[in-house]
């Protein structure tokens, strides 16, 4: 499994894991396209040779960055894969002088919770009824370094 930058190439395969995980919520493969062109985006791909088995995504202004989405397909899960792409979006993200990661999670979203924690994320808000379809609360978490 390799971390890379996503390219072109990954689009197709990154918007139909947002369809599987996310549903009708989920990037479409237009905007996951302009992506590749939005210079505060910074989104890596975890892939096994041409599969794309999960991807995170982030945009940074000012020194800070916003976690758009981390996704794994299905049968690559509990691999350690999330973590690795997060892990390996920090580093990029310290290169580039990025201060801190937020991202929003939905409260009952118990597995990516214990991934955050695991990486060191804290909460530090709660957004009330932020999700739709079901509606829910987002739980808002940071992780910060010294650069
Ligand atoms: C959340 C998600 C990205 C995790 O991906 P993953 O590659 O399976 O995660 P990893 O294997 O890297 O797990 C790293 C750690 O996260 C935690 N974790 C991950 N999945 C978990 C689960 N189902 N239950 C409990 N803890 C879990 C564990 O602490 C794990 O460490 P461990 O294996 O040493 O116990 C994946 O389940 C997913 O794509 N879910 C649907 C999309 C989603 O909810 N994205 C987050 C939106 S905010």
């Amino acid at each position: 499994m390799e971390i890379i930058r996503m390219t072109a190439d990954h689009v197709a395969q990154v918007a139909a894991i947002e369809k599987e995980c996310f549903g009708r919520e989920g990037w479409s493969q237009r905007s996951v396209t302009g992506e590749l062109t939005n210079a505060l985006a910074l989104w890596l791909v975890a892939v096994d040779g041409d599969r794309v088995a999960g991807y995170v995504g982030s945009q940074t202004v000012c020194g800070e960055t916003d976690m758009m989405n981390v996704a794994v397909t299905a049968d690559f899960r509990r691999r350690g894969i999330a973590e690795k792409l997060v892990l390996a979006l920090v580093d990029e993200l310290k290169a580039i002088g990025s201060r801190c990661l937020t991202l929003e999670v939905r409260a009952s979203n118990t597995p990516a919770q214990a991934l955050y924690e695991k990486l060191g994320f804290t909460q530090v808000g709660r957004r009330p009824k932020y999700y739709q379809n079901p509606r829910e609360d987002a739980l808002i978490l940071r992780k910060e370094w010294e650069n």
